[in-house]
């Protein structure tokens, strides 16, 4: 059988950057108490008016196209991971599709908020492996500006724009590629973390603006100790299946949501630090972008063989991880 392998990495940050020193003008928050409680010193915001995800996604994709040598006619399927969709519909992956040029290409957005990649990644990897499709372009994307409340210092805090992208490309080398996977799910967490405004069920009206309904919402100490405990559970049981040790590790690539939680993590599973990506402190929490941010910003770290282990937590609750064999040197 095929392996699907990552095959290349890019990535677009707006250039609007949002300091914690100009978080202080916004809301009651100071430097220090950001910096200490999340890691967090800075984040990107997309500013400019008229502009959504998919313009985010779309520079990513088209420096993965230059960087892979990949004519946009020859690319198969986009999975667009996403919360912060540019509409309802239509999906902003098509519409990344159109507008990057990929005419034989078709795409749609998966929802699963900071777990998307991982989950899209995941089912990206069926594609290829069932030799249906020999170039999708998996893109975590988020605008979370665009759900953001600027005066609730519980959340404006954290968050930012970003979008990463990667090529999934199939391979006869059986030592490379993705390996084993867990995936969960657990619908009661809706309650802790969300955004409920603009659905089917609250569809937009006066009284839910008036309400505030269109911007996230979460109970961040729960959030943090379920995510803890997902993401650490979840990289144990990748362990588990591959029959690999800690040390067998060269990378841990987690979601980048308040690196408390990702050094936790890291200790629970006795990962030094110097294993584990980081990439909050200048981009906060880009939901679905964080973990393709994480590899393109390591990318020329990266060796063909080094094993990779990627895990996320977020809204859902989602969460998982994956065993992954890096297929190229830089
Ligand atoms: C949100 C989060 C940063 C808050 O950090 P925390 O250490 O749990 O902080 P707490 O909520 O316990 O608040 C501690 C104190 O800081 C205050 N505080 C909260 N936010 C603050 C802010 N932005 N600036 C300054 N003070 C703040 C609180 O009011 C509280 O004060 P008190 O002790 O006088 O009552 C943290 O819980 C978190 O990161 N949770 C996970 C959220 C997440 O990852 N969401 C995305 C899904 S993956």
């Amino acid at each position: 059988m095929k392996q699907a392998v990552i095959t290349g990495v890019a990535g677009f940050l707006p250039d609007y950057v949002l300091t914690n020193q100009e978080l202080e003008t916004m809301v009651d928050t100071n430097d220090q108490w950001i910096r200490e409680r999340t890691g967090i010193v800075e984040r990107r915001l997309l500013k400019e008016k008229g502009k959504g995800t998919s313009d985010l996604a779309v520079p990513a994709v088209l420096e993965l196209l230059k960087k892979t040598g990949t004519a946009p006619e020859d690319v198969d399927l986009v999975v667009c991971c996403t919360v912060t969709a540019d509409f309802r519909f239509p999906d902003t992956g098509t519409l990344i599709c159109h507008k990057a040029g990929l005419t034989n290409a078709y795409g749609y957005d998966l929802s699963a908020a900071c777990s998307g990649f991982v989950y899209g990644l995941h089912a990206a990897a069926q594609y290829i492996k069932a030799g249906t499709h020999k170039k999708v372009i998996v893109v975590g994307a988020d605008k979370m500006s665009s759900i953001m409340d600027y005066t609730n210092r519980n959340t404006c805090i954290l968050f930012g724009d970003g979008a990463g992208v990667v090529m999934l490309e199939p391979s006869d080398d059986e030592t490379l590629g993705l390996r084993e996977t867990v995936l969960y799910g657990d619908g009661s967490g809706g309650a802790e973390l969300y955004q409920l405004g603009g659905g089917s069920v609250h569809g937009t009206t006066q009284e839910t603006l008036d309400k505030n309904m269109h911007v996230i919402e979460q109970n961040g100490r729960v959030v943090f100790k379920r995510a803890v405990k997902g993401m650490s559970s979840a990289i144990k049981k990748v362990l588990e299946k591959s029959n690999l040790a800690g040390e067998d590790i060269k990378w841990v690539v987690p979601h980048q949501a308040n690196i408390r939680i990702i050094e936790s993590v890291a200790g629970q599973l006795d990962f030094p630090m110097e294993k584990v990506m980081v990439t909050i402190e200048k981009y906060g929490n880009t939901t679905a972008a964080t973990i393709p941010l994480c590899l393109r910003d390591y990318e020329s770290q990266l060796k063909k063989g080094d094993q990779l282990i990627l895990t996320a937590f977020g809204g859902g609750y989602t969460w998982g991880a994956i065993r992954l064999v890096w297929g190229y040197n830089s």
